[in-house]
């Protein structure tokens, strides 16, 4: 499993490449899966039944306690193991078990949001903001499969809080380290898998849930972190750090450990031991930043966890991934799962290049400004390159590239590429730099990120490098300046995709829209290690890794509004009113300046305050996620073992395209086609009426065009026919929408369809 987090990503295809072609040693670790619990046993007679199986195909009681890396007794039935190819394949033959994946490797995928998602205005809060109505989200409990908690990080303070909820029964280990409160309710950690699968890797203190990373505090801390005020990052927007439901009480559980270059930081083994603790603990939400590649759902192992967390009605939200803008890169694509894509907000850190010849360019930086107000001279860092090292290597301020005596006390230009955008400040620091301009390269072009560079720095785009290196060129004693970084809000337009957010199509059910819907991940600044890495209590981030603990956030409000609400009714509420178009009222963009479709933004960026009001609803039941997975091919035995009770698969009528998704995707399209929904009210009476823009080159008809509600929980039917017209669809895919109001609410459905 990956974080995902952006700047992370050039490491992520490295190690991705090396992945399949590497062999750890001749025994690897298993996840043995043996369905739901059938009723009636105990914890301690499952684990025994797992230890005797093991034996019964090892041969011995002995090898099977020293191959049991965990017993999953709780909510999923099964185990974790360490096997040769034989006993795994044995295994996977017999009757009584479901499926035998590989312990996979993971990738991990970071507040002014809050304000954007108008929760707050300026830090005023109105009454009529989903913040009020869920008294900021108290006594929700928000998990967090990640890196750990910095515990003492104000975010987790228990300042003011009351007793912890009765209901809890999750706790913290090995408190002496990572002390818990009445905020910080668990800490727990799981590292069996990662040691089964990568040794110690010469690391001394695995036995805490503390995070010496800044990824699983930052997450944590975005979706459940207190109200902090005085945050700044060098000085710079000093504001009030928030999470999404800042009366929340958070438990962290630690399941992925320092990167490794054989695959990942967190095991499929130790993320479902997460899964089943934070289960039996008794959580609200599981928010989860991390995933691999796309996956068959039996090839699945946390979408099959995910799923026993929805059956008991936990919320479980994932990060998309960060491998856009390429198509068919979305991953955690489970239908009871909301996949959450990373969009921009309206604020920006900016810091301007001022050239002697009078261009002033836009940069990003979180730097410290430069200690005089005067012109500065500038040097190319190809023309500071030390007599051993190559032109391209100082260009790019490598380790070792650089001349001190050329660059003390200018400011370096450096171009981005190769190693990291802070190490080059760091390289620019070492040589005597007064100051570092950072280039985009070709490939990087518009993107461009606000760090906290050790040095006064700033980040300009390709073309503005460009313009940067002529002037360079066109003087003997270039000047300039870089201005004091400061924020400025209400940047236009906003929300845009961010180009790192992973895109649909779903390569693994093409018939289910993914991702869901879009949140800020784009420079987040919420709380981070404090370990030797950190120089600061709270940092910036990029990445689905960050929009994901935004709506899991917001999922914790919905709770607490609506306790009775279904895992689906929540993420209905949540797509079905999500926003497609920016603060200039235009439809949201893309990075590339195109518009975004919903294959990037799913439902659209979230809009917390009307989710809370959606009207209808489209419901989902645990029996209907078996249906689904009956639908897409997989027989009554796999799913009757899933389910852990009697089931059975519809023997008609079973279509995926009746499969109540808030969102409507008609894959291979050939003739005419009926997509049946069901809508159910959860709002006062009323009268909906249908309206419809329909794909180009399909025509989509809706009947009927008016539902009458006469009573909450009312629920009525509808079909929509979904028809070719006879000329030529151009583009693989096109797309619609459905929109269903009574004059208060719109219940909005993005509809996608492919030609056969
Ligand atoms: C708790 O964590 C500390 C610090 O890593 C470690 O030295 C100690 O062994 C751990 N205690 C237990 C009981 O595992
Ligand atoms: C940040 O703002 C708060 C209140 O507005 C103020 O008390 C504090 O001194 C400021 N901190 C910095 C570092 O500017
Ligand atoms: C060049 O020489 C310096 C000083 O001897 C050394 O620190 C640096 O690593 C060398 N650089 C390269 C690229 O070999
Ligand atoms: C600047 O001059 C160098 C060396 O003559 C040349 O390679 C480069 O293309 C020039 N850059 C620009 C932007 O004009
Ligand atoms: C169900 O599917 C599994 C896995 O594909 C297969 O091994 C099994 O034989 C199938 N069972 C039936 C009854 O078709
Ligand atoms: C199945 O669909 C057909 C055609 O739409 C319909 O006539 C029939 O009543 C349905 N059967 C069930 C059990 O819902």
């Amino acid at each position: 499993m990956k974080l995902f987090r952006g700047f992370l990503t050039l490491f992520i295809i490295f190690c991705t490449l090396q992945w399949p072609s590497l062999a750890i040693n001749s025994k690897k670790s298993y996840i043995v899966y043996l369905g739901g619990h059938v009723n009636g046993l105990e914890a301690s007679e499952i684990r025994e039944s797992h230890f005797e199986f093991l034996a019964s195909i090892l041969g011995s009681k002995e090898r099977a306690d020293e191959a049991i890396i965990y017993s999953y007794d709780k909510h999923f039935n099964g185990f974790s193991a360490t096997l040769d190819e034989d006993a795994a394949a044995k295994l996977a033959e017999h009757p009584d078990v479901v499926l035998v994946f590989p312990n996979k490797g993971r990738r991990l995928h970071t507040t002014h949001s809050w304000d954007f998602l108008k929760l707050e205005s300026n830090g005023i809060i109105d009454s009529s903001s989903l913040w009020k109505k869920a008294r900021f989200g108290e006594n929700i409990i928000i998990a967090n499969l990640d890196t750990g908690v910095w515990p003492e990080s104000k975010s987790f303070s228990d300042h003011g809080y009351g007793p912890i909820p009765s209901k809890w029964k999750g706790g913290c280990e090995n408190e002496t380290s990572v002390p818990c409160n009445k905020k910080l309710i668990g800490a727990k950690y799981f590292n069996k898998g990662y040691l089964a699968t990568y040794g110690s890797m010469g690391m001394n203190s695995m036995n805490n849930a503390r995070d010496h990373e800044g990824h699983g505090s930052h997450t944590l801390s975005t979706a459940g972190g207190n109200f902090v005020s005085g945050v700044s990052i060098n000085e710079v927007g000093n504001g009030t750090a928030k999470g999404g439901s800042p009366r929340a009480r958070v438990a962290a559980y630690k399941v992925c450990w320092p990167p490794t270059l054989l695959g990942g930081e967190c095991t499929d083994a130790d993320i479902l031991k997460g899964f089943e603790a934070a289960i039996e603990d008794g959580v609200d939400v599981i928010s989860v930043s991390l995933g691999g590649a796309p996956a068959n759902y039996f090839d699945d192992a946390i979408a099959i966890a995910s799923f026993h967390a929805v059956k008991k009605g936990i919320s479980v939200v994932f990060s998309a991934g960060n491998d856009g803008p390429l198509p068919e890169t979305v991953t955690n694509v489970a239908p009871w799962v909301l996949t959450v894509g990373a969009s921009t907000i309206d604020r920006e850190f900016q810091a301007f290049v001022e050239l002697r010849s009078g261009l002033r360019l836009k940069g990003l930086s979180l730097s410290k400004p430069l200690p005089n107000n005067r012109l500065y001279p500038l040097i190319s860092a190809a023309n500071a390159k030390a007599e051993n090292a190559s032109a391209m290597n100082a260009m790019l301020c490598k380790e070792g590239s650089l001349d001190q005596k050329k660059v003390h006390g200018k400011i370096l230009v450096c171009l981005r590429g190769d190693n990291g955008r802070v190490e080059k400040g760091k390289q620019a620091l070492l040589a005597g730099a007064a100051g570092m301009i950072l280039c985009n390269d070709k490939a990087s072009g518009n993107e461009i990120i606000a760090d906290p560079h050790l040095l006064p720095a700033t980040h300009i785009t390709y073309a503005d490098g460009l313009r940067v290196y002529a002037y360079l060129n066109s003087t003997k004693e270039p000047l300039g300046f870089i201005t004091h970084p400061s924020p400025v809000v209400n940047i236009k337009p906003a929300p845009s995709m961010a180009g790192f957010s992973s895109r649909g199509p779903n390569m693994i059910t093409p018939e289910i829209l993914k991702p869901d819907i879009t949140a800020p991940g784009v420079n987040i600044i919420a709380a981070y290690t404090q370990d030797s890495k950190s120089d600061f209590p709270y940092n910036i981030e990029s990445g689905t890794s960050m929009a994901c603990p935004h709506v899991s956030g917001v999922v914790g409000l919905l709770k607490n509004v609506h306790p009775d609400w279904s895992p689906a009714a929540i993420k209905s509420a949540i797509m079905t009113t999500a926003n497609s178009r920016d603060n200039e009222g235009h439809p949201m963009m893309d990075e590339t300046k195109s518009t975004a479709n919903p294959f990037s933004r799913g439902a659209g960026d979230i809009c917390p305050n009307r989710a809370m009001n959606p009207g209808l609803v489209y419901d989902l039941s645990a029996n209907d996620y078996l249906d689904f997975l009956c639908a897409i091919g997989y027989n009554q035995t796999m799913v009757q073992k899933v389910s852990g009770h009697r089931y059975e698969c519809p023997r008609s009528n079973n279509s995926i395209l009746d499969f109540n998704y808030p969102s409507i995707t008609v894959h291979k399209l050939s003739g005419t086609v009926t997509v049946t929904r069901k809508l159910k009210n959860v709002g006062k009476p009323g009268i909906y009426g249908v309206r419809v823009r329909s794909p180009v080159g399909i025509s989509v008809d809706v009947e009927p065009k008016v539902l009458r509600f006469q009573k909450k929980g009312e629920v009525q039917k509808f079909q929509l026919t979904v028809k070719a017209h006879g000329i030529k669809v151009i583009k693989d895919y096109v797309f619609g929408e459905l929109a269903w109001s009574d004059g208060k609410h719109l219940v909005k459905s993005p509809i996608v369809v492919s030609v056969a």
